[in-house]
């Protein structure tokens, strides 16, 4: 199969870790006799730098000419002033919308011998694997939002909307992928305080129960999910949440597993490329000093490769090679403790030659 991907590497240390999982895509395609192009493009502060928007045209352009998109991570405190008329999360969230990416997928899954690496007790961590869906093109982040003075005092507004359509297809995504794991779904929301959770706790069990009668449903409180995450987070199969308590609840759950470093995420929805990322930021207080942990951007492309082209056995391939380096003890900094640490560039190495078979 041929296929064009299109890098967006970013800030900080997107570009070391993006460099990795392009080679790391390179080696399988050249073992199972696939044709992956690559083409890279400015996304984020770099992109600001270079031409005063986080998300030019001709990137955006690019996008939706290939296949999938690959992004390392934006952002850093040189575009941090507040002041500014724009910001590289600006660029997130414009390309978010514009290729119409609604449901963002975060597996949570900790690794078997990393468990001693989460700040929980292993006897919590074990055992968890939780597929978040995230509604990623609605509620808050996209509402009316602005400042306004009355008698001469200032506020700000940030509406949070949700339409009957807008929450189904992000509901009928997670219930599809809850068909295909445990059976289990649960919907995040705050009906007891908002007029939209009501809205969602009513159209979500409609999509339930007319689409997916199989499923065991429950709907949990954001607020009481935050403490179900530390207390009994292997309850969990498929988790369903609206944009903003998605944002807080997947940050708390990637500290699961000890490092932000081993956690990949797809975004989908309309027909067209999806973009696939590591949930973690672009960490500028290590940048340009090759010691990232390349492998959550490694199993991103993992998903891309899944979720994007249909190539299962391929994906499970990389996927392996990443959880037996890890049982075999070869650590990045993020997650060496006191042991000796790879850099990026020889853990990137590592999967490469377990890949290429
Ligand atoms: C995420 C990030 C983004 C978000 C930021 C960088 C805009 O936190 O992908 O979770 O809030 O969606
Ligand atoms: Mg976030």
């Amino acid at each position: 199969m041929k296929a064009k991907i299109c890098l967006l590497p970013g800030d900080g240390i997107g570009p070391e870790i993006v460099a990795q999982a392009q080679l790391v895509l390179g080696a399988v395609a050249a073992r199972f006799g696939h044709e992956l192009e690559f083409e890279s493009h400015l996304m984020g502060g770099c992109a600001i730098d270079d031409c005063g928007d986080p998300l030019p045209e001709a990137t955006l352009n690019a996008c939706r000419e290939s296949d999938a998109v690959l992004l390392g991570a934006v952002g850093g405190p040189k575009w941090d002033d507040p002041r500014a008329n724009t910001r590289p999360e600006a660029g997130l969230l414009r390309i978010r919308k514009e290729l119409g990416l609604f449901a963002n997928l975060r597996p949570v899954k900790p690794h078997a011998s990393l468990v001693g690496a989460s700040p929980l007790r292993p006897e919590i961590v074990s055992g968890v694997d939780i597929l978040f869906v995230r509604e990623l093109t609605g509620g808050i982040y996209f509402g009316d939002k602005g400042r306004r003075k009355s008698a001469g005092v200032e506020a700000a507004f940030d509406e949070m909307a949700y339409s009957v359509p807008e929450i189904e297809r992000v509901v009928r995504v997670a219930g599809k992928a809850a068909m295909e794991r445990d059976k289990r779904l649960t919907s995040i929301d705050k009906a007891n305080v908002l007029e939209v959770s009501r809205l969602w706790r009513e159209v979500a069990a409609n999509v339930v129960s007319n689409e997916f009668p199989e499923l065991q449903y429950d709907v949990v409180l954001v607020d009481a999910m935050a403490m179900h995450l530390i207390s009994r987070p292997a309850d969990f199969d498929v988790v369903v949440t609206g944009n903003m308590f998605g944002d807080i609840l997947t940050d708390e759950a990637s500290m699961l597993p000890g490092s932000l470093g081993l956690l990949p995420s797809a975004s989908l929805g309309d027909p067209g490329p999806g973009l696939y990322e590591p949930i973690h930021g672009s960490a500028p207080d290590i940048a340009g000093k090759g010691i990232a942990n390349p492998l959550a951007t490694i199993l991103a492309a993992a998903m891309l490769l899944r979720h994007e082209l249909q190539l299962e056995e391929e994906a499970a391939a990389i996927e392996s090679a990443v959880s037996n380096i890890i049982d075999s003890g070869l650590r990045t900094a993020d997650i060496a403790g006191k042991g000796a640490a790879l850099s990026t560039a020889e853990m990137g190495a590592k999967v490469v030659e377990a890949v290429s078979g």
